[in-house]
C-alpha cells in the first residue's frame, strides 16, 4: 500500500494535530510505504509572510522528526524541491473543468472567511491531485475536510486515464471515522482557528500556564466530580491507558480533590509523554543543517519517482521532445 499525505507547514503543531493526525502516520509508517510531504506551495495560498512560510516549513519537518517520522522508513521532503509536480499541476489543469473546482467547499469556506480568492486558492485542488498522481498513491488519510479533495483528484485521474491510458492510480481518501475529536481549552474542538491549543513542545512553564486556562466547572474540592463532562478528564485520558483513565476516574468520584489538583496531574502526563520527542526537538531547533539534509535526500529519492512517471505523461499529452 502506497500512503501519501502533506502536512501544512502552518506553525506549531498542538494535541489535536498530534492525536488527530500525526499518531495515525507514526503507525502507517510501521506497515505502510509512507509518502510525507510539506506542501509549502499550497501554504503559499494563504501565508504572505516570506520569513514566516520559510521557517515554518523547517519547523514542520523538525517537529515530524522528532516526533518519530522516520526517514529510514518514511520518505519526507518539501513539495517545492521536486519541480516536476507544478508541471503535472499545470498538465492536470488542463483536464479539470471549471465546475469541478468551483463546487470546491474549501474555496468556498475560505473565501468566506475573508481570504483573497486568488486563482492559487481556487486550483488548490489541481496542485493536490497532482501531489497524489505523482507519486502513484493508493492511500491518502485526510481530515474529513480534505476528503472532497480526494474526490476531485479521482476525478480528474478518471477523467485523464479515459484519453491516455492506465497512467495513473485511483486514490482512496482514508479518513478515521472513530477518531476522537481533542477538545481544547474551552471545550470546543482543539484548533489554531480558535486559540484555544495546547501546543507540543511548550516549555514547562507555558505547559504549566496553558493548562491552567482549561474551563472547568465550579464543584467545591471535596465534593464527587463528573469525569465525563470534564474537559481535563478528556485531555488526560488521551495518555493514559484502560487502568489510568479507570483510577483517574474513581479519583474524579470520590471527591476531596479539587480541578487544579487534575490539572497539575494532566500538565505532567503531557510533560512525561513528550519528553525523549522534547530533547529530540531541542537538537533539531539547534541543528537545521541536519534537518536540511533529511529533506534533500526526501527530495532526492522522490524525484526518482517523480521524474520518470512524468515523461510517460508528458509523452501521452504530446509535450514536445
Ligand atoms: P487546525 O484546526 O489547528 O488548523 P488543521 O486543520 O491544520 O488544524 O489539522 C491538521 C490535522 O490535524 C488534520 O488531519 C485534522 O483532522 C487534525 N486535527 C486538528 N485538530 C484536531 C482535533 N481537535 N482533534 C482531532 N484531530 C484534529
Ligand atoms: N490540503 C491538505 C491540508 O490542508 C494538505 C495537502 C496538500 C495534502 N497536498 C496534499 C494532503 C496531498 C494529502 C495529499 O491538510
Amino acid at each position: 500500500m502506497k500512503t501519501l499525505t502533506g502536512i501544512q507547514p502552518s506553525g506549531a503543531l498542538h494535541l489535536g494535530n498530534y492525536f488527530g493526525a500525526i499518531k495515525q502516520m507514526l503507525d502507517l509508517q510501521k506497515s505502510d510505504e509512507l509518502f510525507l510531504f510539506i506542501p509549502n506551495l499550497h501554504a503559499l495560498t494563504t501565508l504572505k509572510n516570506a520569513q514566516l512560510l520559510n521557517s515554518n516549513t523547517i519547523e514542520a519537518a523538525s517537529t515530524l522528526l522528532s516526533l518519530g517520522i522516520d526517514p529510514a522508513k518514511t520518505l519526507l521532503w518539501v513539495q517545492s524541491d521536486v519541480k516536476e509536480v507544478l508541471e503535472l499541476y499545470w498538465i492536470l489543469s488542463a483536464y479539470t473543468p471549471m465546475g469541478l473546482l468551483e463546487r470546491a467547499h474549501g474555496y468556498k469556506d475560505k473565501v468566506a472567511k475573508g481570504i483573497a480568492p486568488n486563482h492559487a486558492l481556487f486550483s488548490y485542488p489541481v496542485l493536490m491531485a497532482a501531489d497524489i498522481l505523482l507519486y502513484s498513491a493508493n492511500r491518502v488519510p485526510v481530515g474529513k475536510d480534505q476528503i472532497q479533495h480526494v474526490e476531485i483528484t479521482r476525478d480528474i485521474a478518471i477523467k485523464f486515464n479515459n484519453e491516455h491510458g492506465d497512467i495513473f492510480t485511483i486514490p482512496e481518501a482514508k479518513v478515521e471515522e472513530n477518531l476522537a475529536t481533542v477538545p481544547g481549552l474551552d471545550g470546543a474542538k482543539m484548533s489554531k482557528s480558535y486559540g484555544n491549543t495546547i501546543d507540543i513542545f511548550l516549555s514547562e512553564k507555558e505547559l504549566k500556564s496553558r493548562v491552567g486556562k482549561i474551563i472547568t466547572d465550579s464543584t467545591p474540592v471535596e465534593e464527587p466530580k463528573d469525569p465525563s463532562t470534564c474537559n481535563v478528564f478528556a485531555l488526560s485520558k488521551l495518555f493514559l491507558d484502560e487502568k489510568g483513565v479507570q483510577a483517574l476516574s474513581e479519583r474524579y468520584q470520590r471527591g476531596g480533590e479539587g480541578h487544579g489538583h487534575f490539572k497539575m496531574y494532566l500538565k505532567e502526563l503531557i510533560w512525561d509523554y513528550f519528553a525523549a520527542q522534547r530533547e529530540k526537538k531541542a537538537y533539531f531547533d539547534t541543528h537545521h543543517d541536519e534537518v536540511r539534509d533529511i529533506l534533500s535526500e526526501g527530495a532526492r529519492r522522490a524525484h526518482e519517482i517523480a521524474a520518470p512517471m512524468m515523461e510517460k505523461i508528458r509523452q501521452v499529452v504530446g509535450i514536445y521532445k
